[in-house]
């Protein structure tokens, strides 16, 4: 099959088209032919050596999700049937015409859905999903704030607190971006500056003083201590990501006085049972919402499989408003 290989930790131009092995299904696990996966930016420090796949995954193909038809069942399989269309999460190896997945790990993808659509769809709608019902226990009516809110994660965000009934709220760092992502529900933003001054007091008026309930901080650094500042009593901040810097101060008086719950997550290095636990909810929760157009996914941009180099020099840009998407069939 054709697959894009990591030929040396590097740039861009070390991805290269090249003829590998198929894999093959064990017990419990479906061969998947796929027709579309999507980029993270996972994939982009992968490729720079900086964060090597799981154990499980292929050592030298990135890619983490994928939409695309069931093509061989494993022994055992009992929930697929060749054919059916299917997307989901994989510690690696989507930038591929195949790959294999464990049966639980798959959910079955809408008819309204194109398979450009729904390759745009797991990564960000179950880590969205995840951090923001599983584990911030989000309520209706309460608030949320959405770092890199213009972000693939980040949209999908906006669209799940929207149809939760709690109101969200967002930063980026580009005025037309908050624009962009009003369009799909955001309620008001801040165009980032380098001032977070400016961040905590707008977030005190959106609230009538109270503070956001809920952080989804995607990018850390400088984002961190203020978003602690701007927090509600009892709120809680999950930690998604480090775009603005991996280190950050803690106003422990703040997080003591406010009662916060600061908490990590990661959705690729969980144990298959927890990461099966994340695609069931995704699969009753966020796949009859997607099925309805309630919320839908946002692709920035489609490539060929071939220009896999073009795509994640523009995902380093940092100027997609999305996702962006390699079609692979
Ligand atoms: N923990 C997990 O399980 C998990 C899962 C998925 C993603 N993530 C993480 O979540 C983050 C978002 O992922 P994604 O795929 O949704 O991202 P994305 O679509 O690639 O968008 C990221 C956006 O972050 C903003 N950004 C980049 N550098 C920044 C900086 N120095 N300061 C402030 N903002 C910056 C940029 O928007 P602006 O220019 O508008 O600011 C950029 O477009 C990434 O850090 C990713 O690694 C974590």
């Amino acid at each position: 099959m054709k697959a894009v290989v990591i030929t040396a930790p590097g740039g861009a131009d070390v991805l290269e088209l090249r003829e590998v092995a198929r894999p093959s299904p064990s017990y419990g696990q479906v061969l998947v032919r796929v027709h579309a996966t999507a980029l993270n930016r996972a994939d982009l420090m992968q490729r720079e050596g900086k964060y090597p796949p799981p154990p499980d995954a292929p050592k030298d193909i990135p890619g983490m999700e994928f939409a695309g038809e069931v093509a061989e069942l494993g022994p055992g399989v009992q929930r697929w049937k060749v054919g059916q269309r299917v997307f989901g999460i994989v510690g690696g190896g989507s930038y591929a015409e195949y790959l294999v997945s464990h049966e639980r790990l798959l959910a079955a993808i809408p008819d309204s859905l194109s398979y450009t659509e729904a390759a745009a769809v797991p990564e960000a709608f179950i880590t969205a999903h995840d951090s923001l019902v599983t584990q911030a226990s989000l309520r209706a009516s309460e608030t949320v704030l959405i770092h890199a809110v213009a972000s693939g994660v980040g949209l999908a965000a906006v669209q799940l607190v929207r149809a939760l009934g709690a109101i969200p709220f967002g930063t980026a760092r580009e005025k037309g971006k908050v624009v962009r992502a009003k369009e799909l529900g955001l309620e008001d933003g801040w165009a980032a500056t380098a001032d977070m001054s400016e961040m905590v007091s707008l977030a005190k008026g959106w609230t009538g003083g109270r503070g956001i309930n809920v952080v989804l901080d995607l990018v850390g650094g400088a984002y961190f201590p203020a978003s602690i500042e701007l927090m509600a009593p009892l709120g809680r901040l999950m930690e998604i990501g480090t775009l603005a810097g991996r280190d950050a101060q803690i106003p422990l008086g703040r997080v003591i006085a406010s009662r916060i719950t600061i908490r990590g997550t990661m959705l690729r290095g969980r144990a298959l049972e927890e990461k099966i636990a994340a695609t069931r909810a995704f699969e009753e929760q966020v796949v009859p919402m997607l099925a309805r157009g309630i919320v839908r996914a946002v692709v920035d941009r489609e490539y060929p499989l071939a220009e896999v180099r073009a795509a994640h020099v523009l995902l380093e840009s940092n100027e997609t408003v999305g996702k962006i998407v390699l079609r692979v069939a």
